[in-house]
């Protein structure tokens, strides 16, 4: 690594977004990365073998919300960057258990900023002009739309339904106040529902191509027209790259994938792939194995993201269309099975077993058939 390149410390690099992010980075030799990671269930070294002989990438394996262990790092390595990914993610375990995520999003969030801003208030005033603190967070926190509703936009009030937003909405506060009040150079993002390589199989996407693969029902929660706007993966990283350099201090950026679909949609869509991908499996139609079950206490019915600021003010817009991120994701999940065996470990068997209760259970009025 060059004199010149910056270290930035990045937290939660072994989940999904904050790999990606931190393989990108590193491919493009865009700085020399301290990985903070907790390894919870979520996160995964084998995201990061690729980076095993790399010098300039340095994994540590401990929490944000130890001030001590996050003290030594900053004072070691000098940092001229913050970028936080590490957080529980699922709203469904927030539903059964909010207690981590008040501890890991908000309280891990004020630990990793009261560091932060010692280290910061300590460093000499150029080195203080350049450091940024990047929060990284989602558009859950302004709440549910309705279907005429604008979308999202960075000056809508936040809303946040489930205790994963509200964790989320709260550790933006604090970034926000820690701005306004020390002054600390921050910034926030808020992004869509993300998806592409690495993400682990809880979440709506990789869970139905997974299931779809092994024959499995595909749980649609309630009647399957909630929507969400997807966002690939490393577009969103290259928003995360350029927020950093050229975003203005202070500031929000909304980050979305301009693809708004029901979730009915969106598995429809993972079958037909599928199809397409393994015209000899037993399971054709995929879509045969859509089942709709209980819905989700408390489910957002639309999310939609609004990205002027970012488009004007960087230049950025998404490459990625949701068709071509599609089947760019499916395909890596089926090139990846020792990755699939690696995750579905015993922790994520008894998630689904306490989740969906080995099966998904139909509910009384709905069909447990394919929609066409
Ligand atoms: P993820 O659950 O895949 O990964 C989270 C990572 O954080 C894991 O590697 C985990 O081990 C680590 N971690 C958890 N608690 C920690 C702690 N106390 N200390 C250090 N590390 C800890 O999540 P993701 O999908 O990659 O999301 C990353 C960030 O982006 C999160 O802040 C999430 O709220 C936000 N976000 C995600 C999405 C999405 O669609 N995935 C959308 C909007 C915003
Ligand atoms: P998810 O991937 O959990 O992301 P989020 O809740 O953060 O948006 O869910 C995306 C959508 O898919 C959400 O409306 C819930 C729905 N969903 C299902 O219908 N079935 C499932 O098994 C899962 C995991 C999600």
């Amino acid at each position: 690594m060059t004199e010149a390149s910056p270290t930035w410390l990045v937290t939660g690099g072994a989940g999904f977004i904050g790999s990606n992010f931190v393989l990108g980075r590193r491919a493009a030799k865009a700085a020399r990365i301290i990985n903070l990671d907790k390894l919870t269930y979520a996160g995964n070294l084998r995201n990061l073998e690729p980076l095993k002989d790399d010098p300039d990438h340095l994994f540590v394996h401990g929490d944000i919300s130890d001030p001590a262990l996050v003290a030594e790092l900053l004072e070691r390595h000098r940092p001229q960057a913050v970028v936080n990914f590490a957080a529980e993610s699922h709203v469904d375990r927030s539903i059964y258990g909010p207690q981590v995520f008040i501890q890991t999003n908000v309280v891990g969030t004020l630990q990793l900023l009261e560091e932060s801003r010692h280290y910061w208030e300590n460093l000499p005033s150029a080195d203080q002009e350049k450091f940024r603190f990047l929060h990284v967070s989602t558009d859950e926190v302004y709440g549910s739309l309705n279907l005429d509703d604008p979308p999202f936009s960075e000056t809508t009030p936040y809303a946040p339904n489930s205790p994963y937003a509200a964790s989320k909405a709260a550790s933006d506060h604090l970034v926000r106040a820690y701005h306004r009040t020390y002054g600390l150079p921050t910034l926030i993002t808020n992004c869509s529902n993300n998806y592409g390589p690495l993400q682990f199989p809880e979440k709506l996407i990789p869970l139905m191509i997974l299931n779809g693969l092994q024959g499995k029902p595909l749980p649609i929660y309630g009647d399957g027209k909630n929507i969400r706007d997807w966002l690939y993966v490393t577009d969103h990283c290259e928003a995360l790259a350029l927020v950093l350099q050229q975003g203005r201090v202070g500031e929000t950026y909304n980050i979305g994938g301009a693809s708004e679909l029901t979730n009915l949609e969106v598995v429809t869509a993972i079958c037909g792939i599928l199809d397409e991908l393994r015209p000899d499996s037993p399971f054709l139609p995929h879509s045969s194995l859509i089942t709709y079950v209980k819905d989700r206490l408390g489910h957002d019915r639309r999310y939609a993201i609004e990205t002027a600021k970012i488009a004007n003010e960087l230049g950025w817009r998404p490459r990625e269309s949701f068709s071509s991120g599609l089947a760019a994701t499916v395909r890596w999940y089926l090139a990846h099975r020792d990755w699939v065996e690696s995750v579905q470990t015993g922790e994520y068997q008894q998630w689904l077993k306490k989740h969906y209760g080995g099966a998904p259970q139909p509910t009384g009025t709905e069909r447990n058939s394919c929609i066409r």
